[in-house]
């Protein structure tokens, strides 16, 4: 019957109108909430540079020698490398307040660089310059995380940001020196352990199975033979590649060097794994912590990560 269509027809248009209106709202609140995130936290999306030749990237002289750079009164730039499983540089000092412009790259496969407590959140990718700014406003640590899975030891991929209060008072007196004569070296050992090392060997010198070995129980082994301090040294400064054995197991993960750190912070790093976990009592009779001087000694030598290798084989320590 034809009045019955006619009201069918109406009835379902009047349902084709609510659920259009439905959509109409539903859209403005999307772009709504758009705006107010952006408004709220800021958008940090990563401005990519055209792909290039990753080694070239590498080869740059920002990259080549990773870190914070003031640029400005008040304004710094932090050039970062991220690789298998740190970010280079892994620890950033900042005053709040400060414009900073980050420059990053990947050195092999794609990380995550997500900073939290910030809407930072950029891809590393291999050839890829990312690039973004960001103004720390508030004072305290803020930690640098990967977020994207880059293999075994990936849940290590951390670094921190610390961002200092300008205003407040520094005592550069009271720095302790790091050196074992400092009655303080301990303390001080430990924390630079800590920002350095503690990504890949674990704070409690562990290390991660596979990729990077366990210090605890093995760093004395290494003071043993003739050269091993030197090795131990040049292991931080120049980094190592290639796969080791350590106790039965294969370890294949890359050791970056860590040449930018300064003479007493390598010392520091490595005493503080020579003695802690209870590596202290198997250490060598006599053994003396190592000196910033013999840190010194063997800066410059300009060792490759594989020349470190051999030098580790010819301790002939398996
Ligand atoms: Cu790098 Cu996950």
């Amino acid at each position: 019957m034809a009045g019955d269509d006619h009201a069918t027809h109406e009835t379902i248009e009047r349902y084709e109108r609510i659920w259009v209106g439905f959509s109409l709202i539903l859209i403005v609140m999307f772009v709504a909430l758009v705006f107010y995130a952006v408004s709220m936290h800021g958008a940090h999306i990563g401005h990519a540079e055209p792909r290039q030749d990753p080694q070239k990237i590498l080869a740059m002289d920002e990259f080549a020698n990773p870190g914070v750079v003031q640029t400005g009164d008040n304004s710094y730039q932090v050039n970062m490398v991220a690789m298998a499983f740190s970010f280079v540089p892994g620890q950033i000092e900042i005053p709040a307040g400060s414009e900073v412009t980050f420059r990053m790259t990947s050195r092999d496969v794609i990380h995550g660089f997500q900073v939290r407590g910030t809407g930072i959140n950029v891809e590393l990718i291999p050839g890829d310059i990312a690039s973004l700014k960001y103004t720390f406003d508030r004072p305290g640590e803020y930690l640098m995380i990967c977020n994207q899975y880059c293999g075994v030891a990936h849940q290590n991929m951390l670094g921190r940001i610390v961002v200092t209060d300008p205003d407040a008072v520094v005592a550069e007196a009271d720095e302790p020196t790091l050196e074992p004569e400092d009655a303080d070296w301990r303390g001080a050992a430990e924390s630079a352990y800590n920002a350095q090392c503690a990504a890949c060997h674990q704070r409690d010198g562990s290390g991660s199975r596979g990729a990077f070995p366990p210090l605890a129980d093995h760093m004395p082994a290494l003071v043993v033979p003739e050269g091993g301090r030197d090795y131990l040294i040049d292991v931080v400064l120049y980094g190592l590649a290639g796969a080791i054995e350590v106790k039965g197991v294969s370890y294949r993960g890359m050791m970056p060097g860590m040449a930018r750190l300064s003479d007493a912070d390598v010392a520091a790093t490595l005493n503080h794994a020579l003695h802690a976990w209870g590596n202290e009592d198997a250490l060598p009779e006599g053994f003396e912590p190592i000196t910033r001087e013999e840190v010194e000694q063997r800066r410059g030598l300009g060792l490759s990560p594989a020349d470190v290798l051999e030098q580790r084989q010819s301790l002939r320590l398996d």
